[in-house]
């Protein structure tokens, strides 16, 4: 099958027939002619075409007759008018119907070309459109976390594998990376869902009150505890409990915790009696624990008890594969909440997102995409309405530890180690994937065979696996 675009041509006017399919063929699109409406209408109950360009004013079945009937068989396919300068009020109502333009008769051969490559245009975003919304709906979603890189969909499988068990689960990864979200998709999908997901942030909670509110107190505890109190632990019980940032714990409520984890009990504050608790606990932490334990400020016990299973968040710039997908659904999500009928990003706006290294992860492009969704006007969002966005550098930070030795060095053996060592770690860190690797390291899939091929490096496959 060729790639080139498919265009139906109805014209009853066989001068001016001949001359459409001629130039449109040397252009290289695929062209079927017509000579009425009557036939136009019986070739569009067949196939779809990418675009229909019509005569309006023929006899019998006009052309807006095959507009209607193309924009309802089809609703994707693009129509253009040809009209008469005497008939631009039946343009007009084209127009209406949903015609991409029209070209009044007599016309010269660029006016054409422009027009028809315009709207064909059209039709590919739409289209590419068509296809994310596609993808949305199915394997690259898990409850309400999107994604479909290579790293992300090994987090849905991991996903999928732990939730069902009791066991702990340590969430690490930059700010914004979605840790909660992950806390909330590990409860949707396990036979805990029906009873509480309770999110705690450690951080954020004075140290003096975090105890009494994770395990309770009872009266007359300390200064103004008038009643018993229950607390997160037993709100939680049956459920999960989310402990976010969980660095910023206190050695001496480390001790507590650990404790309530080891012997499944928790002791109100001021009570002498424990009480038993069945609590799934998350934690989350976007700072480097294994770090805070060389540190001395995170005790390691508590590490090993929290981190049963250890779920690691990429960065969005290590998995930009879901760049397009997490910005169409934001803006369906934000248009959605303004009433506001939005088609989408165009090509443009895409590339610059695409370009960007989000060092503020999914939060910033989430962000990002609502402001653009306030500012648009239109009904697609393009440059304009987004912010300057620095690219990624091409060659990442300049490395502070070059330094030439006294002796100098051999230059092309050494930047070959350089490469060699880069290349493999980006096939360690995506496991293989060669598409995966390349984008890391910006590069095109084939240079990146090249390289690896010069250097006896092996990949596995080309393509994300499913
Ligand atoms: N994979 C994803 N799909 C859809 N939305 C996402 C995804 N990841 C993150 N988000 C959205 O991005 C925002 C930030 O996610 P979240 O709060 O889970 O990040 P976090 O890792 O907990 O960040 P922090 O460390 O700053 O607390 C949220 O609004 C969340 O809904
Ligand atoms: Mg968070």
């Amino acid at each position: 099958m060729s790639n080139a675009a498919s265009i139906l041509v109805v014209e009853d006017e066989r001068s001016m027939r001949e001359f459409l399919q001629i130039l449109l063929r040397r252009h290289a699109y695929e062209v079927t002619a017509v000579d009425g409406g009557a036939e136009a209408c019986a070739l569009l109950a067949e196939r779809e075409y990418d675009l229909v360009i019509t005569d309006l004013s023929m006899p019998q079945v006009g052309g807006l007759e095959v507009l209607r009937r193309a924009k309802h068989l089809h609703p994707a396919t693009e129509v253009v008018m040809i009209t008469a300068f005497a008939s631009a009020e039946t343009a007009i109502e084209a127009m209406k119907a949903g015609a991409y333009d029209y070209l009044t008769k007599p016309f010269k051969v660029d006016e054409v070309l422009v027009t028809l490559d315009r709207a064909l245009e059209k039709r590919r975003l739409v289209r590419d459109n068509q296809v994310l919304r596609q993808q949305l709906s199915d394997r690259f979603h898990l409850d309400q976390l999107i994604g479909r890189s290579a790293p992300m969909q090994r987090v849905f499988e991991l996903l999928r594998q732990i939730a069902p068990s009791r066991a702990s689960v340590l969430i690490s990864g930059e700010s914004g990376t979605g840790k909660e979200l992950v806390a909330r998709a590990i409860h949707a999908l396990s036979e805990r869902r029906e009873r509480s997901f309770v999110a705690v942030n450690c951080g954020a909670i004075p140290e003096a009150l975090l105890e009494s509110e994770l395990f309770g107190h009872v009266r007359g505890a300390f200064t103004g505890a008038v009643g018993n109190k229950e607390g997160l632990f037993t709100v939680a019980d049956g459920g999960t409990l989310f402990l976010d940032e969980i660095a910023e714990l206190t050695p001496a409520l480390q001790v507590k915790l650990l404790r309530a984890l080891q012997e499944r009990t928790i002791k109100p504050v001021g009570s002498t009696s424990e009480r038993a608790v069945d609590v799934r606990i998350l934690a989350a932490s976007n700072r480097n624990l294994e770090r805070a334990i060389r540190e001395g400020v995170f005790r390691s016990d508590l590490y090993y008890r929290l981190n049963v299973i250890g779920l690691e968040l990429p960065p969005l710039r290590e998995r930009r594969a879901d760049i397009p997908l997490l910005a169409e659904h934001f803006v369906r999500k934000y248009a959605a909440e303004a009433g506001r009928a939005l088609r989408g990003l165009d090509a443009p706006a895409l590339a610059r997102l695409c370009d960007y290294d989000f060092p503020g992860n999914v939060r910033e492009l989430e962000n990002l995409i609502e402001r653009a969704v306030t500012l648009a006007q239109g009904d697609e969002i393009g440059v304009a309405v987004l912010p300057e966005l620095r690219a990624a550098p091409p060659g990442g930070e300049t490395p502070a530890h070059i330094t030439l030795p006294g002796p100098g060095l051999d230059l092309d053996t050494h930047i070959g180690t350089i490469e060699r060592t880069l290349l493999q770690q980006a096939l360690d860190r995506t496991q293989g994937n060669r598409t995966d690797a390349a984008q890391l390291l910006r590069l095109s899939l084939r240079s990146l065979r090249y390289r690896l091929a010069k250097y006896a490096l092996a990949g596995e496959g080309d393509t994300p696996k499913p």
